[in-house]
């Protein structure tokens, strides 16, 4: 189940209206599109050729070219992380820092799951996040990344541009950035 985690009291909302309702707040975009139309083997697959990631990609387009027309993204992939994924543990270990970028984080979970933890107004909220699930964390809003117990996760990515997606850790450059 897709939940909210509130750390400073350990409350947690598992509605996904109530998620939905309660992220929007902090434009943060959460939504349900499923997996339920995809074939099992490009759902469980984590070695997928370039064709099998089309497919994959073909068979959300309604919802991208909606999303991307809204949000003006330009452009989709696909990323995994799983132990066959070379230096996870390294790529771990820069996910979870705190961060933020200058453009969205956009992400539909094709299969696996994992945790966003997004400041919001100073507290830390997590974002379990599971198969079918779709986050957009805006620009601007610290957050990290990691894995939660099933150590894999296969998302849709979904860009504006490349170099708005690097990874900001000072939290100096915030300031800067809202100015
Ligand atoms: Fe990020």
């Amino acid at each position: 189940m897709p939940k909210l985690v509130f750390k400073s009291t350990g409350r947690t909302v598992e509605d996904p209206q109530e998620i939905k309702s309660f992220l929007e707040k902090y434009g943060v975009l959460y939504d349900r599109w499923g997996v339920e139309r995809l074939p099992k083997h490009l759902i469980e697959n984590y070695e997928l050729t370039e064709e099998e990631q089309q497919q994959i990609i073909d068979a959300y387009k309604e919802e991208l070219e909606k999303l991307k027309k809204e949000k003006g993204y330009i452009t989709e992939d696909i990323v995994v992380l799983s132990e066959k994924t070379p230096n996870l543990e390294g790529l771990l270990e820069k996910f979870k820092k705190e961060h933020h970028h200058t453009d969205d984080e956009v992400r539909f979970v094709v299969h696996g799951s994992g945790v966003f933890p997004l400041k919001l107004d100073g507290e830390v909220v997590e974002v379990w996040v599971e198969a079918g699930d779709l986050i957009v964390v805006p620009a601007g809003t610290r957050h990290w990344f990691e894995l939660d117990e099933n150590r894999k996760i296969k998302c849709i990515r979904v860009f504006k541009t490349p170099e708005g997606w690097e990874a900001i850790y000072d939290e100096n450059n915030r300031a800067t950035m809202n100015d």
